[in-house]
C-alpha cells in the first residue's frame, strides 16, 4: 500500500442507502448527526458559542475517514484543533467487509474543515511505519506541533479461535495491535520533546470482558489497554497523558455490514434490527447502538485541560453494561 499525501477536497458525504439504517439514523438514537455537523459548526462559529480551547493545536487520528475516528476528528476540530487523518482509504484484500474509500477520506476532510480548521489527509496503512512517519511529518511541517494522538484504525473479525487461520490472526494483530504500537512509537519522540501531549487509545468492551466470538480481536483490545498503561507510565514525566476508551456497540460500518451480520451467530444471518436488540440486552440503559460522537466527546474531554491529570486509565462507554464488570 503506497503512502500518499492528499490535500484534495471532496464533493459531499454519502447519505445512508440502507432504509433500516436511515430510520435508525433519523430516530432518537441517531439524529443524523454526521450529516448536520458542518451546519452546526458554522452556526456555532457565527454566534460565537463554540468552545475553541484547542485553537492552534494539532491532532493525528488514524482511521479517521469515517466512524469513530471521524467523530473524534470532528469533536477536536469543533474546539479548534487542526487535524491530520491517516487512513488506508482503500480495500485491504483480506478484510471481509468494505473499508473506507478515497471518497470517504475526501468527505471527511471537507466535514472537518467545516469547523474552520485545516485538515491534511494521508493515505496509508498503519501496518507500515512509513505511513505514520509521513503523517507526523505532515503535522510538524503544516502545524509545527502535535498535541493529540488517537490511534484508532482497526478492523473487526468474528470466529471461534480454532476456526481462524494463521493469516487471519496475523491480520488483526498487525492492524489492531502493531498498527497502534507503531503510531505511538512514531509520535512519542515529538510529545516527549514538547513536554506535553495526549494519547487516546481506542480499545473495546472486548478488551474488558471475554467474547468467545472475538478471540483475537478481543486479545488485540486487551493488549491496547496494556500498552496504554505502560505508555502512560513512560510518558508521565513528560506531561503526556495516555488513556484508553472502551466502546461497546457503536453504529459504524465496522458493524453494519454483511460479514458481521452473517457471522455473529453461526448458521444465522442477523438483520440490523435483530443485532440492535442484542445491543439493547448488553446495555443496562435503554440504548441499542449509539453514535460514534459519544466516543468523540470523551476523547475531546481527555484532550482538554480539565483532564490534565488523568492518565493510565480506561474508560468504558457502555450505557451501564460495565455495572456488571468487576471494579
Ligand atoms: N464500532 C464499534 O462498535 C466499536 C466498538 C469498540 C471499539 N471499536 C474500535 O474503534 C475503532 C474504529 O472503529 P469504527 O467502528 O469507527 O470502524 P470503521 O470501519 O468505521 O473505521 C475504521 C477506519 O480505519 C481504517 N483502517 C482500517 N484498517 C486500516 C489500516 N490498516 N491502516 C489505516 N487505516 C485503516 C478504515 O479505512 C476506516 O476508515 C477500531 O479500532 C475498532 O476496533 C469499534
Amino acid at each position: 500500500m503506497s503512502t500518499r499525501r492528499d490535500r484534495s477536497s471532496a464533493d459531499s458525504s454519502k447519505a445512508p442507502t440502507n432504509p433500516a439504517r436511515r430510520s435508525l439514523m433519523s430516530g432518537a438514537l441517531g439524529g443524523g448527526i454526521a450529516a448536520s455537523v458542518m451546519g452546526m459548526a458554522r452556526a456555532e462559529q457565527a454566534n460565537g458559542s463554540a468552545q475553541r480551547d484547542f485553537d492552534g493545536k494539532a491532532a493525528l487520528i488514524t482511521g479517521g475517514a469515517r466512524g469513530i475516528g471521524l467523530a473524534c476528528a470532528n469533536a477536536l476540530a469543533a474546539r479548534g484543533a487542526n487535524i491530520v487523518i491517516l487512513d488506508v482509504a482503500d480495500q485491504i484484500a483480506e478484510v471481509p467487509y468494505p473499508l473506507a474509500t478515497q471518497k470517504d477520506l475526501e468527505a471527511a476532510k471537507e466535514q472537518i474543515e467545516g469547523h474552520g480548521v485545516s485538515c491534511i489527509t494521508i493515505k496509508g496503512d498503519v501496518r507500515e511505519m512509513k505511513a505514520q512517519k509521513a503523517a507526523i511529518t505532515a503535522a510538524m511541517e503544516s502545524f509545527g506541533r502535535l498535541d493529540f494522538v488517537i490511534p484508532n484504525a482497526g478492523i473487526t473479525q468474528t470466529g471461534f479461535l480454532e476456526e481462524l487461520s494463521e493469516k487471519e490472526v496475523d491480520l488483526v494483530l498487525d492492524i489492531n495491535l502493531k498498527g497502534v504500537i507503531k503510531t505511538v512509537q512514531a509520535a512519542t519522540p515529538i510529545l516527549r520533546q514538547q513536554n506535553s501531549g495526549r494519547i487516546v487509545m481506542i480499545s473495546s468492551v472486548t478488551g474488558r470482558m471475554g467474547a468467545q466470538r472475538f478471540p483475537v480481536y478481543g486479545a488485540s483490545k486487551w493488549a491496547v489497554i496494556g500498552l496504554t498503561k505502560s505508555t502512560a507510565e513512560a510518558l508521565a514525566p513528560h506531561n503526556v497523558t495516555v488513556n484508553a476508551l472502551c466502546p461497546t456497540l457503536v453504529r459504524t460500518a465496522l458493524l453494519e455490514n454483511d460479514y458481521v451480520l452473517s457471522t455473529m451467530i453461526p448458521g444465522t444471518t442477523l438483520t440490523w434490527e435483530q443485532f440492535e436488540d442484542a445491543a439493547k440486552q448488553l446495555h443496562m440503559m435503554p440504548v441499542g447502538f449509539y453514535g460514534p460522537e459519544e466516543v468523540g466527546g470523551l476523547a475531546a474531554f481527555l484532550c482538554s485541560e480539565e483532564a490534565a491529570l488523568i492518565s493510565g486509565d480506561v474508560f468504558d462507554i457502555a450505557a451501564g453494561a460495565n455495572a456488571r464488570f468487576p471494579a
